[in-house]
Order: structure tokens, then C-alpha cells, then sequence
């Protein structure tokens, strides 16, 4: 073994016990997980068939950098019709998934010590992103009481004025199934602007919105074109996180920089993905509306059967495909509520406190996994939880 080879930067990230908790999931028999972020659903046939059709077709060279030139605009057609954002070539770069785009995008943004505003909790990528450039996180507090919305004044208070330069935000969210309101939306968008910030919006989840919820693109909003690089993903839409394909769509000096470093990280997104991922934008769009009507009839059981856990209560997530509970009442730190759960009733689920400080207190169910599942995993929360109260 080479003695000091390993950096003090990859040295400071933390550790993840998601994948700790996959793996003894995964290996564990009889353990149901609901740990995964991940669609429990195959991608639509169609886009199977493009992806078989280009691979037929030898279609196995590398694709302009910053995307292929149909793929670029079948992404213009879609952000306009159905996200109210206006953009040009230029204001594309098409990545290995969103994971890639925030990399690029905080790369190209970031110096050392420069500050970016992350929601905590938050999806875990973002802040060991800032951690690894050096840069500086800024955590932005989601409380349950506000219905983990973000709170502007509170903001205010915590920016870092002339250091910071990137807020992150994500909507449909990650873990909390939050759907930022319109009202929120131009509250932020009143903050990036004051305070010169560019905001990166990560809308993986934009399909997956419940009841009379609305997904809004804060790119939409006027006079933010400058300001908001969006982030969207195949992975959850479609049903494609193997196939690594997602886009930004921004200012076209970061768009730029953001191509120039693609060079150095991935050269581009994979050929047969892009041509997989135009029929996805292009064909028939039945098997999204399937999926998410399936998530809503899931998520609707997993709410109700969390609230009659004794002492749990839960936020009803209007989006993404996540229940966050709290669970304080069982006086353990979020951490062992999960390894109890996985010890006692052989149930995976995320530690709150994975996705941040804030999280503590609460533990992450992804109900992207079938109803029968969730309905036997929620069986057994709730009789080990009742014997534990002794009810
Ligand atoms: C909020 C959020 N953004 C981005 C990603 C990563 O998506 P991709 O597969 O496009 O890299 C995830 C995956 O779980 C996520 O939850």
C-alpha cells in the first residue's frame, strides 16, 4: 500500500453511511430497503429502442463537447414549452447527469474561501462539492415549521456579503418533498439579484409534484436569465440513471467555462444517451404521468401509515419521492433511529442528519420502491416501534 498517496482533500469528505446502510441492505436477507433515491421503474420502452436503434447504427463516437447539436434542441424546445425559459445553444451543456452539472458549475464559479448558500437539509452532493474547491458552505436552515421552506430574512442574516457568490436550491426537494412556492421563489429571486449570486436550481424531481402542487422554474421568473443556471436530470423524469444524462441551462459565460472544463472531467455526455434522451423529450410522455400517478398512490400510504406510528409525524411531501418523519419521539439521535430500524424491524432507511445538520431529528423513507414493499416495511416500523413504547 502507497503510504500518504491519498490527498487531504478527498481526506476532509465525509463518509457516507447511505452506502454503509445499502450495503448491508443489499446483502442483508429479508431487510426491505427504503433507502434509495433511485426509480424502482425501466426506463420507457421507446427510449430503450432509440438507445438500441444508435447502438445498431454504430453510433459509438464521442459527441461535441457541450452536447450533441438534435439533443441541444430538443432541450431548447422542452425548456420552453413546458418550463417558460427562452434559450439558445449557447446556454447549454449537456453532462453525465446533474451530479456532473454541479460539479462544472461550482468549478467554474468557485475560489477558494468564496462562499455558496446550501439548503440543509439538502441533497448530500452539494456541500462536499463546495468542500472539495475549497469554497466555503453556507448552510441555509429548512425548518419543519415552515414547511421546510426557505426563509429569506433568515438568509439575509447568514449571507456572507461580497464573498459569496452561488445559491443552491432544489425543488421539488431532496429529502424533504418540499415544492417551493411561487411567493418563496420570487423571494429568492429578489435576494440573488440584490446580492449579485448565481442561483443553481436543480429541478431533478420537476415531474414528480403531487395534489395541487405546481413546479415552478425560478429561471421562469423575469429578468432572471443572468442569474439561474437550471439542473435537470434524466435520471428520475425518465426512469435513466444509468444511462448518466442530464443538462444545464444558463448564462452563457458559465455555459462557456463550464464547456471549457468539460474537457477535463468527462470530454461529454455518452453518445447513445443523448440519442436515447431526445426520443425521451420528443416521444410520448404516458410512462412519466404512470410513474408519478404511481408515487402519489404510494406516497399517500406512506404518510398515512408513518402518522400512525406511535410518536411519529410527517410533513405531507407534495414532491420528489420522499417521506422525511420526525422522529424525535424516540429519543435516539437519527443516526441509531435508522440502525435500530434496520437491527429490529430488518428496514433500511436514510439518516436525517446524512443531508445535514438540520436533518437530525428525522430519518429519509424513499418510497420509490413497490406499494407491497413499503406496505410490509411500515408493517414492521410500526410493530417494533409499539413494543418498544410498550403500545
Ligand atoms: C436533488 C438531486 N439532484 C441531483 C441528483 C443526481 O442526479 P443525476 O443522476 O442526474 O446525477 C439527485 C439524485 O438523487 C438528487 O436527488
Amino acid at each position: 500500500m502507497l503510504r500518504g498517496i491519498i490527498s487531504d482533500r478527498e481526506k476532509g469528505l465525509p463518509v457516507s453511511t447511505i452506502g454503509r446502510m445499502l450495503k448491508i441492505a443489499a446483502e442483508g436477507r429479508g431487510i426491505i430497503s427504503l433507502g434509495p433515491g433511485e426509480p424502482d421503474f425501466v426506463s420507457p420502452q421507446n427510449v430503450l429502442r432509440a438507445a438500441r436503434e444508435a447502438l445498431a447504427k454504430k453510433m459509438t463516437r464521442y459527441s461535441p463537447v457541450a452536447g450533441r447539436w438534435d439533443f441541444k434542441q430538443a432541450v431548447i424546445r422542452k425548456l420552453k414549452k413546458e418550463n417558460g425559459i427562452e434559450a439558445g445553444e449557447e446556454n447549454i451543456i449537456v453532462t453525465c447527469g446533474s451530479t456532473e452539472a454541479i460539479m462544472l458549475a461550482l468549478i467554474a464559479t468557485i475560489d477558494p474561501g468564496e462562499g455558496v448558500m446550501v439548503p440543509d437539509p439538502g441533497f448530500l452532493s452539494y456541500t462536499p462539492t463546495v468542500e472539495v474547491l475549497n469554497g466555503m458552505p453556507i448552510s441555509i436552515p429548512l425548518e419543519e415549521e415552515k414547511g421546510f421552506q426557505p426563509d429569506v430574512d433568515m438568509m439575509e442574516k447568514l449571507i456572507v456579503p461580497e464573498k459569496t457568490r452561488v445559491l443552491i436550491m432544489n425543488t421539488p426537494s431532496n429529502p424533504t418533498g418540499t415544492v417551493f412556492s411561487r411567493k418563496v421563489l420570487e423571494e429568492i429571486a429578489g435576494f440573488a439579484v440584490e446580492h449579485g449570486l448565481l442561483v443553481l436550481s436543480d429541478e431533478a424531481y420537476e415531474k414528480f409534484v403531487y395534489k395541487d402542487a405546481k413546479h415552478i422554474s425560478i429561471g421562469s421568473l423575469n429578468g432572471m436569465e443572468k442569474h439561474v443556471m437550471t439542473l435537470h436530470s434524466f435520471s428520475k423524469t425518465y426512469a435513466m440513471p444509468g444511462f448518466r444524462l442530464g443538462y444545464a441551462c444558463g448564462p452563457e459565460n458559465v455555459i462557456g467555462a463550464m464547456t471549457k472544463l468539460h474537457v477535463f472531467s468527462s470530454l461529454c455526455a455518452p453518445t447513445v444517451s443523448q440519442v436515447a434522451g431526445i426520443e425521451a423529450l420528443r416521444g410520448p410522455q404516458g410512462a412519466v404521468e404512470r410513474m408519478r400517478k404511481e408515487y402519489d398512490r404510494r406516497r399517500r400510504m406512506i404518510v398515512k401509515r408513518v402518522c400512525e406510528v406511535p410518536g411519529w409525524s410527517c410533513m405531507e411531501p407534495e414532491g420528489a419521492f420522499y417521506a422525511f418523519p420526525n422522529v424525535t419521539s424516540m429519543g435516539m439521535k437519527s443516526l441509531d433511529v435508522s440502525e435500530w430500524l434496520l437491527r429490529e424491524a430488518k428496514v433500511a432507511t436514510i439518516p436525517g442528519t446524512e443531508f445535514g445538520r438540520m436533518g437530525e431529528g428525522f430519518i429519509r423513507l424513499s418510497y420509490a420502491t413497490a406499494y407491497e414493499k413499503i406496505e410490509k416495511a411500515m408493517d414492521r416500523i410500526e410493530k417494533a416501534v409499539r413494543k418498544k413504547a410498550g403500545r
